[in-house]
């Protein structure tokens, strides 16, 4: 059976009317698409799945409804908004990138890449996708689902990780001319339903007649996976540091990780010796817990301790500027980085009087 590269993206598309997933950053048949909404969803979408971005794209839109709303907005408010999401570069991007817009470009999106391209935040993929979904333009759109697929449709043999740039010349080969938005979406929706990374539906798929690993019988080959390397482990210490019914949190550094956002006091797990943390050693403490965490290129340990500032010897040592005592429910309306949240929940898990 020949493989017949022209009927892909026409068996997409048609596929796609009938089966794209309704999110709520789509728009079906409409003429006018909002690049901010586009812009938005790209962004957290990133490194977080469909399924959790909805309720917090759905948010965000109610918070910062057009590109001029989020360049007024704070930082710590966009922060504290992010939390759960993660990755908080992503945020800071977004606030920088809606201010040049505003200030630049008088609110509106740039329609080219080499503009787009000079915005914080917005790299080779997301322009793609922006030019593509917003503007209708003819661009490129190569994510995780995508790479997945071309490497079936066309049974490529190298891992994807090391195949960037032939698979997306093979994405551009199979680009139509038209409806660029809906086919790179097409992609993204097949990736999801049918041609899973375990298991693909190939019965079901719309162009398994066209996919050389299903006519090889590759299909649950492919992608060839590279060995995954372990992680690092690293260790470290956090400290609820707790007066009557308060607990002392800080602002972490503002480079590296977690980089500026209100914090459970913890140290040696982030590579970073913040001389602040000194007065720490001074004080009681006991251990009682113990936490994992997973982040990007490290596992990490911590060990929890706590820490009573009501003791004498304790209320003795003198707390440095930047640390601030918060109640309970203001530890809960911060929105801490899920690391941070995860330590505080083990807190009030042991029943340590924090309320
Ligand atoms: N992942 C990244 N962009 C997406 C989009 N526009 N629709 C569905 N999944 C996506």
């Amino acid at each position: 059976m020949e493989q017949n590269i022209k009927q892909i993206s026409n068996d997409l598309l048609v596929w796609y009317d009938e089966n794209a997933r309704v999110l709520p950053w789509r728009y079906f048949g409409k003429t006018k698409v909002d690049p901010y909404k586009v812009w938005i969803s790209e962004i957290m979408l990133q490194q977080t799945s469909v399924k959790m971005v909805i309720p917090y794209f759905k948010e965000f839109l109610k918070r910062w409804p057009t590109v001029t709303k989020l360049s007024e907005a704070d930082l710590s408010e966009v922060l504290s908004f992010w939390s759960g999401l993660g990755y908080y570069s992503r945020a800071r991007n977004l606030l920088k990138c809606a201010v040049l817009i505003e200030s630049y470009y008088n609110g509106k999106f740039p329609e080219n890449e080499k503009e787009l391209l000079k915005l914080p935040g917005i790299g080779v993929y997301t322009s793609a996708a922006i030019l593509s979904i917003a503007f209708n333009k003819c661009a490129v759109v190569v994510d995780g689902n995508i790479k997945r697929l071309i490497s079936r449709i066309f049974s490529l043999k190298t891992p994807i990780k090391s195949n960037y740039k032939e698979i997306w010349s093979l994405t551009q080969i199979i680009t139509p001319d038209k409806r660029f938005g809906d086919f790179a979406q097409s992609m993204m929706d097949l990736g999801s339903k049918i041609c899973t990374p375990t298991s693909p539906k190939c019965k079901i798929c719309p162009i398994s007649n066209n996919c050389l690993a299903k006519i090889n019988n590759m299909e649950n080959l492919l992608p060839i996976k590279l060995k995954k390397t372990l992680k690092p482990i690293r260790n470290g210490n956090s400290y609820i540091i707790k007066n009557k019914n308060k607990i002392l949190l800080y602002k972490r550094p503002n480079k590296g990780l977690l980089a500026g956002l209100v914090s459970i006091p913890s140290g040696e797990w982030d590579n970073y010796d913040d001389a602040r943390l000194k007065f720490i050693n001074n004080f009681k403490k006991h251990k009682f817990s113990q936490i994992k965490h997973e982040f990007t290129h490290f596992s990490l340990k911590m060990e929890i301790y706590c820490i009573d500032y009501n003791i004498p010897h304790n209320a003795a040592i003198k707390i440095p500027s930047g640390f601030n005592w918060y109640s309970f429910q203001e530890v809960k309306n911060l929105a801490m980085p899920s690391l941070m949240q995860k330590i505080f929940k083990t807190t009030s898990f042991y029943k340590i009087p924090i309320q």
